[in-house]
């Protein structure tokens, strides 16, 4: 992941984060993302100013509140299952972005909840215990803002792996061992 470059942040992704940090700090905060989000990915305008991120995840913005991050899945990508611990909102306006939603049960173990085609102009939220996994579902990269609802980069997470069973600490060293690249 690398921070954003400060000459490449247009004024309008500027606006955008500036809205989402507004909203973060509402009493209906994840509604409110929500509808922002939404109203972004299906607006051919809004889509226009945003600019061309080629990096995979580039944070856009952190503080405690909210973490904003613009997130690119190449094709025949997949990252591990993890958790957030906090409200997350994924708004995809380019690709298809697969979601694999799991819930742990009294074992433990992980069962998949669902499974989530999130398509340009779609949103999918997800609360602060849901667990996903996350591949490109087209044939060109997925493109997507992901916003979640606190101090994304600081607060503890962790890494699953639904077939053996496994539990690890979310850390750069094993989400980069357990992402898969066709
Ligand atoms: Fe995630």
């Amino acid at each position: 992941m690398n921070l954003v470059n400060e000459k490449e942040n247009s004024f309008d992704v500027d606006h955008l984060v500036n809205e989402l940090k507004a909203a973060a700090l509402n009493e209906n905060a994840a509604e409110k993302v929500k509808t922002i989000l939404q109203e972004v990915v299906t607006n051919p305008e809004k889509l226009a100013t945003i600019p061309s991120f080629e990096d995979k995840d580039v944070i856009l913005f952190e503080d405690e509140t909210v973490s904003i991050w613009h997130c690119r899945f190449a094709v025949g990508q997949t990252v591990p299952a993890h958790d957030h611990q906090m409200v997350t909102t994924v708004a995809v306006y380019e690709g298809i972005e697969r979601n694999e939603i799991w819930l742990k049960n009294e074992d433990g173990d992980l069962q998949k909840k669902a499974d989530v085609n999130v398509s340009a102009g779609d949103v999918l939220q997800m609360g602060p215990n849901d667990i996903h996994s996350v591949s490109c579902g087209s044939d060109i990269d997925s493109q997507a803002i992901h916003v979640y609802l606190g101090e994304l980069t600081t607060v503890e997470r962790s890494l699953f792996d639904p077939q053996s069973g496994e539990v690890m600490g979310f850390d750069d060293d094993n989400y980069y061992r357990l992402t898969r690249s066709e």
